[in-house]
């Protein structure tokens, strides 16, 4: 262990000692293998991660194919649109070789077999990036898998989307996500916590997602998330001392790219 990381951990020690936040591995364990591959969530769970994190889209024949982008120019050997191509055309792709030659030939994964991945103790953020359509493939993938409810959380930034998984899969906890944007020439970021709370109480959200944007999140912003009874989750968090900040703000999951690197510090640091 570093002197830099003994430092972090002790202060991780002395802050956070019973916070007991959990782990989310953002794509898998994506710093160090392909992002949102099956060789990346097998990953994550041999890092400890508590949960991981993928993002879906609904196939142009019906299958549920997880992928971050709106094409696959950049984690595969071609350039196609994710919604607008089948199953078969995304199934050919390598996935594997743009981050390291050693996954040549890793393949984009379905949902299902992203789901198969999930140990009994552990669960899965499922980030929708098609829009509603997507939820009656979702509902029969899931049905398949026979996980238990508490294990799938929705997460997802569609608005739309929210409201249709509140009101077709009920029994499972629904996570609104957001980023921030700063104006040029005020300075102001948007959307401000009075409308991040309008939209979560509109939705009737079980959760809230933020982009961890230090500018934007304090303790003041996470004192008006929790008068609600809210999941509060923070994205995408690598570094230890930024760990650290969104550890003592209280978040109940932290998402990030390296669990085993976080976990580590958290073993090192008694938690
Ligand atoms: O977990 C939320 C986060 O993944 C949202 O951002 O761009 O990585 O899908 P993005
Ligand atoms: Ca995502």
């Amino acid at each position: 262990m570093t002197h830099r990381l003994a430092a972090v951990a002790a202060v991780l020690f002395l802050q956070c000692a019973a916070m007991g936040q959990q782990i989310v591995a953002h794509r898998g364990a994506s710093f160090d293998a392909p992002e949102n591959t099956l060789a990346s969530f097998r990953l994550a769970w041999e890092q400890g991660a508590d949960a991981i994190e993928g993002d879906f889209y609904l196939t142009s024949d019906g299958q549920i194919v997880c992928m971050h982008d709106k094409t696959t120019k950049r984690t595969t050997n071609a350039d196609l649109p994710v919604a607008a191509s089948t199953f078969e055309q995304l199934r050919a792709l390598d996935a594997g070789s743009w981050k390291d030659p050693r996954y040549a030939g890793e393949q984009i994964p379905t949902l299902d077999e992203v789901l198969a991945t999930v140990p009994p103790d552990k669960y899965i953020l499922i980030e929708i990036k098609s829009g509603p359509e997507i939820l009656p493939a979702l509902k029969q993938s899931l049905d398949r898998a026979g996980l238990e409810p508490w294990q799938t959380r929705i997460i997802c930034f569609k608005q739309e989307v929210i409201t249709a998984v509140k009101q077709q899969l009920p029994e499972l906890a629904a996570v609104w996500l957001s980023s921030y944007k700063q104006d040029e020439q005020t300075g102001a970021w948007t959307p401000t916590i009075d409308t991040v709370v309008e939209t979560i109480q509109r939705l009737d959200a079980d959760g809230f997602g933020s982009k961890a944007e230090d500018a934007v999140v304090d303790e003041a912003f996470v004192a008006r998330l929790r008068q609600m009874d809210l999941h509060l989750n923070a994205w995408t968090v690598d570094e230890p001392e930024q760990f650290a900040r969104y550890q003592q703000l209280g978040f109940d999951t932290i998402t990030t790219n390296r669990p085993g690197f976080i976990k580590q510090l958290m073993a090192q640091a008694g938690q």
